[in-house]
């Protein structure tokens, strides 16, 4: 069988009716930027399953306009945390943190995959859009840029800009509790147990404040300006804004939304590292460490003098794509989740960058090395960045869909 075909096959394999689990086993339910992956990739051979995974997606969207990281459609005891943790009391269950707004910008592609099929799609999904939009704006840009209050919130959990916010957050009370994900992964290529002892900590701060969000924001221990989430959604503002275009709405609000956030970037440049950079909002300190989220400012079309040069340097250090965290920087770690792999996943949206940006050269690196660590190795979460390893769980949906919509397209 040939790649594209298993491809599909993981897809369509781990699709549970509406929607898609990132994994088997490691990640059971329906995740939220992971199902706007699998919406692009199932655009490549069935546009009208990709319509319905965001729109399971947006099924559980709050009335606030939150949309979840995790909806938990149909119980599974093999997940730690899952719904009783989270205590959000809601149907479905969902968790209480969001994931970073990737679904315009993919939504994008699938309905310019065939426009005529998406016209009806899109106008139905375009208010839930919108509202979520102005839900990060309203409850997470209060300083200019985007906050997480959840290093999970980022989608790059152990990532190591997130060390010096988790610094302030006292576990010692989270109690007993049993990981699951180490019963699916190898323990070295997963989060430590002091970090996943502070995301349970967090979690259980957000279910003592009832997941009100002004409060979250106010006194969580952990609150960090994230410069990847930040130039997600200034993209996802800028093509929502065109979606809005296509069906005869004002585009004004995203405009304006990604014109403010570009104009508040200054905060998160570290002059001293010559990058963006995450900057916990207690303290006003930068993490002072170059991670994978910096190379998505070609996403958000901004060009800071000297930075391209330096991120170059880090990406020359290794060969399968774009290391998630500097390899000379602390806390890097080759096999450990976001302390050093090269995600395929992240790649796809970082080249999208690169594309825009005209940078063909480097654009064509970046595909060859993802596919060549898919070629060798299948359909892996992550890969270690100097010999390809493969790395996490395997069968991965958003690597699978991103084989058939940029990867695998050679
Ligand atoms: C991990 C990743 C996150 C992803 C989830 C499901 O938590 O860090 O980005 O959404 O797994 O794949």
């Amino acid at each position: 069988m040939d790649l594209d075909d298993q491809a599909r096959r993981v897809l369509t394999g781990n699709d549970q009716g509406g929607y898609t689990i990132p994994a088997a086993g490691l990640y059971p339910y329906q995740w939220n930027w992971d199902s706007a992956f699998a919406a692009w990739g199932f655009s490549t051979f069935d546009v009208d399953r990709a319509w319905t995974e965001v729109e399971t997606l947006f099924s559980a969207q709050w009335e606030n306009g939150a949309v979840p990281h995790i909806v938990f459609h149909r119980p599974d005891p093999g997940y730690f945390p899952g719904p009783e943790v989270w205590g959000t009391h809601r149907t479905p269950p969902t968790s209480g943190i969001s994931q970073p707004p990737v679904a315009a910008t993919l939504i994008r592609k699938v309905y310019e995959a065939d426009p005529d099929a998406g016209q009806a799609r899109l106008a139905a999904l375009y208010p839930k859009l919108l509202a979520w939009h102005r839900w990060w704006r309203t409850h997470r840009c209060h300083s200019g840029v985007v906050a997480i209050t959840h290093p999970w919130e980022s989608g790059r959990d152990n990532c190591p800009g997130w060390d010096i916010g988790l610094a302030n957050v006292d576990a010692s009370g989270v109690g007993a509790y049993t990981r699951m994900d180490t019963q699916h992964v190898d323990p070295s290529m997963r989060p430590g147990k002091l970090d996943y002892d502070r995301y349970v900590a967090i979690v259980q701060f957000g279910r003592e404040c009832g997941w009100d969000q002004d409060e979250i924001v106010a006194r969580s221990p952990f609150l960090m300006a994230d410069p990847a989430t930040t130039f997600i959604l200034i993209r996802a503002n800028r093509d929502l804004a065109v979606l809005a275009r296509r069906i005869g709405e004002d585009p004004a609000d995203p405009e304006h939304w990604a014109d403010e956030l570009e104009a508040a970037l200054p905060e998160i440049w570290n002059e001293d590292l010559r990058s963006y950079d995450a900057r916990d909002l207690r303290s006003g300190r930068f993490a002072n460490t170059l991670a994978c989220g910096a190379f998505l400012a070609w996403l958000a079309g901004s060009r800071a003098p000297g930075m391209e040069e330096r991120l170059m340097g880090v990406w020359n250090r290794v060969r399968y794509g774009i290391p998630s965290s500097d390899p000379s920087g602390p806390g890097f770690d080759a096999r450990r989740y976001w302390r050093g792999p090269s995600w395929p996943f992240m790649n796809a949206l970082i080249a999208i960058g690169l594309h825009e940006a005209g940078r063909m050269d480097e654009y064509e690196r970046l595909r060859r090395e993802t596919a060549a660590v898919i070629t060798r190795g299948g359909f892996h979460e992550y890969f270690d960045p100097y010999d390809g390893t493969p790395c996490g769980g395997s069968d991965f949906t958003w690597t699978a869909a991103i084989w058939l919509a940029w990867a695998g397209r050679g």
